[in-house]
């Protein structure tokens, strides 16, 4: 036990606070001896002789997690290789030459955007893709069935144009199409098809109105292979009745809800009290019903979703297994029977654990999913002697999850490390205390002294809650106060008990980026980018900006309640230059984007698009996109930052005044930066005090540091976003030095548009 030889600095007695020493108490020069090891002493003696990459490839699982697409290189750099075990060595994209890239301002070459960053590898969506077609077409082949698979994808998993229209494109030579859940969802899913292969499914699930129906049918005359699939059993009389004014001839699905159900989080959607789906009852009125309007040959489809993420191949066969005799059934009952779609669920191994009892792994893969598939179909067509249906999944999750890394950093950390404590501080910690309180003092004394560690904890758990009762009524300083924890402080982690983990502070907010943590506590591989060359000293919980308890990240694969990180460096990003810690969070594209909302105003990431290209660097950045500006995300929530901005430039106009008369000019043009920024924080290296110009005291971004656009093309294979030139990038800046161009309000409000414009239209 070393013995307690301490007080708190910020305990040393106040000016006027005179006290006399009470010898009858022991005096702190009785604890003498060792202070505790500090945070920084432990740093300072990390032994990296025995660490490499590969060790942190290992303590992180990325290997099991993270195969056959991220791996560590040696520079201790996670390694991105976009085409899986197909990718040569010199094809590897280091993810932090991507993210320097990204963020360096455009002064050095970079394109000067802002973090938090999503990366996003189209050759990965293409990869999974591949994949995924390749798994059935294996399994069909291997095991004679009589048909062919012909997946689509549910654009609900990442709406993004550019990632459906990368599917639409990539999966076109094998007849991939959408899934469509809501109107604009199947506005989207029509306008990407026309590009895409004319066999290409276009499946319409979800809850239906006359309008979506008409909308279906429309797209059916636009020549688009359109299935309209029964969620409700009241949809069908407006289909039938649609269809007839409309002159289209319906295809028709129905939504089975089967009796399997997966017990997992996701599976509230399965077994006979789910959500969706037609009973069975429900399906023969429905049979009855179109045979009875001259119209069962429409009915082609068979839909039924087990639910996300199922977890074993053992209960995928039984849900097919069960959906194939009711698709047998209704080739009995007359019906016209094409495809069996067998909806979503094939799940991702997030914490590579490939067990099936977990919600955020399951114990298969691709081949092994299509095998069971595949199987069950055909076992019970062939014993039904009913022709092998086109087998098509909506798998979502798995084809998106891989292509996108959301980068983010740690600005700073809690420390964790004992203050010096002066005997006068001791002292005037004592002396302020009532005849309780310096009792439990000496028995503190007496239990370090016979070495009675946690008798030492009791009595200063004790002192300090005596403390804290004394300081409520006013008889104790805020020194003491602050003593009185130092020293229990010092305690804890002289017997070992203090909590030894760290809170890093991240550019973030879980809400907008990790939505599915907070609201379902799912959990993705979070890791750091680099220095995994490097045994991390320290263990964390990750901290982000929002003022709200939740916003916090504290359980992590593996079942652990800490991450190890690595001591950050200088004194961390925000509040100076030094070393920049940058994490990543895996495996999150799917769902996560379209989910996140905009808590304490914090709008999405920044997003850039990076291929694989045979130029030195080995990628290619062929989009960039700016996160939402603070103007952006006030927008959202129905104010007018136009009207906002005017209102302060005049309230500046009217009390901001000084010599030259031009003060309330340069605070306009910061305010308008403000508008024009990104809500998150900024390292002060990557802004500029405009005080040094006489701008009292203002900082913010420098537009040539982090602007709200990318505006230089910089290498063959990129295709940067001008967007600048697009709007007549000299209004924009001149708005951001106050200098306004005409028709220019001074906001910038023609670069605000314009990256919405960008979003949309490029
Ligand atoms: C009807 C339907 N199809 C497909 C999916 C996609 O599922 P997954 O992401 O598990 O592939 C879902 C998601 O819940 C769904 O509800």
């Amino acid at each position: 036990m070393p013995a307690l030889a301490c007080c708190v600095d910020a305990a040393v007695a106040p000016p006027g606070y005179a006290f006399t020493w009470n010898s009858s108490l022991p005096t702190p020069d009785t604890f003498s001896g060792a202070h505790p090891p500090t945070n920084t002493s432990a740093i300072t003696t990390i032994d990296n002789s025995h660490w490499s990459p590969s060790s942190s490839a290992a303590l992180y699982k990325i290997d099991c997690w993270g195969a056959p697409y991220f791996s560590v290189n040696s520079s201790g750099n996670i390694s991105v290789q976009p085409y899986g075990t197909a990718t040569l060595p010199h094809q590897e994209i280091d993810l932090m030459k991507v993210v320097k890239k990204a963020s360096d301002p455009k002064s050095s070459g970079g394109l000067g955007l802002q973090l938090p960053l999503i990366v996003r590898f189209p050759d990965v969506l293409k990869n999974r893709l591949e994949s995924l077609q390749s798994a059935f077409d294996f399994a069909i082949k291997g095991q004679g069935y009589e048909s062919h698979y012909q997946g689509v994808y549910p654009v609900k998993c990442n709406q993004d144009r550019f990632v459906v229209e990368d599917i639409v494109k990539m999966g076109s030579q094998f007849r991939f199409g959408l899934e469509a859940g809501s109107k604009p969802e199947l506005l989207l899913a029509m306008s990407c098809l026309c590009t895409g292969s004319p066999d290409a499914l276009l499946i319409c699930n979800g809850f239906k109105d006359a309008e979506y129906i008409s909308l279906a049918l429309v797209a059916r005359k636009l020549l688009l292979n359109t299935v309209i699939v029964l969620e409700q059993e009241e949809e069908l009389d407006l289909v039938i009745d649609l269809s007839r004014k409309l002159a289209v001839r319906p295809v028709i699905g129905v939504r089975a809800k089967l009796r399997t159900k997966h017990s997992g989080h996701f599976g509230s959607t399965s077994g006979e009290k789910g959500k969706f789906g037609l009973t069975t009852t429900q399906i023969l009125r429905v049979v009855k019903q179109l045979e009875h309007s001259g119209m069962l040959d429409c009915l082609k489809l068979l839909h039924f979703h087990i639910g996300s993420q199922i977890p074993s191949t053992a209960l995928l066969a039984d849900g097919v297994g069960e959906a194939a005799q009711i698709y047998c059934e209704l080739v009995r009952l007359g019906a016209c029977m094409r495809v069996i779609d067998i909806g979503g669920g094939l799940g991702i191994d997030y914490d590579g654990s490939k067990s099936a009892e977990s919600d955020i792994s399951v114990s298969y893969g691709l081949e092994e999913y299509a095998a069971a598939v595949v199987q069950a179909v055909r076992f019970v067509c062939d014993r039904k002697s009913v022709k092998h249906p086109v087998i098509c999944s909506e798998s979502g999750r798995a084809i998106v999850s891989h292509h996108s890394i959301l980068v983010f950093e740690a600005v700073s950390a809690s420390v964790y490390d004992v203050p010096p404590m002066s005997t006068h501080g001791l002292q005037y910690l004592v002396q302020g205390l009532t005849e309780d309180g310096r009792a439990d003092y000496l028995n503190l004394s007496n239990a370090a002294n016979r070495g009675e560690l946690d008798i030492c904890l009791l009595y200063a758990d004790q002192l300090k809650q005596r403390c804290v009762e004394q300081f409520k009524e006013g008889s104790l300083g805020i020194e003491q106060l602050a003593a009185v924890d130092g020293l229990c402080d010092f305690v804890s982690k002289s017997i070992g008990a203090s909590n030894p983990i760290r809170t890093y502070n991240v550019n973030l907010s879980v809400f907008t980026s990790i939505p599915d943590f907070w609201g379902i506590g799912q959990l993705f591989p979070i890791i750091p980018i680099h220095r995994l060359d490097q045994r991390p000293g320290v263990s964390g919980v990750l901290s982000d900006l929002t003022c709200d308890s939740d916003g916090k990240i504290d359980k992590f694969i593996g079942g652990e309640s800490s991450l190890p990180l690595h001591e950050l460096e200088g004194d961390g990003g925000v509040s100076g230059s030094g070393g920049r810690y940058y994490l990543g969070m895996f495996l999150g594209g799917a769902y996560e984007e379209a989910l996140g909302g905009v808590h304490n105003l914090f709008g999405g990431p920044s997003v850039v698009r990076v291929s694989q290209s045979d130029g030195p660097q080995s990628f290619a950045v062929t989009r960039a996109v700016p996160g939402p500006s603070c103007g952006d995300v006030l927008r959202v929530m129905q104010h007018e930052p136009e009207l906002m901005f005017e209102t302060l430039k005049h309230r500046a106009e009217e009390f901001v005044h000084d010599n030259d008369g031009m003060a309330h000019v340069s605070l306009a043009s910061s305010l308008a930066r403000s508008f024009r920024n990104m809500p998150y924080l900024v390292a002060t290296s990557y802004c500029c005090s405009t005080a040094a110009n006489g701008n009292n005291g203002y900082y913010n971004c420098n537009d040539d540091s982090y602007g709200t656009a990318v505006d230089s093309a910089t290498g063959e294979d990129d295709q940067w976003m001008k967007l600048h030139e697009d709007c007549g990038i000299s209004k924009f800046v001149t708005c951001g030095t106050g200098n306004y161009a005409s028709g220019c309000n001074g906001l910038g409000l023609c670069g605000l548009l314009h990256v919405k414009d960008m979003k949309a239209s490029v």
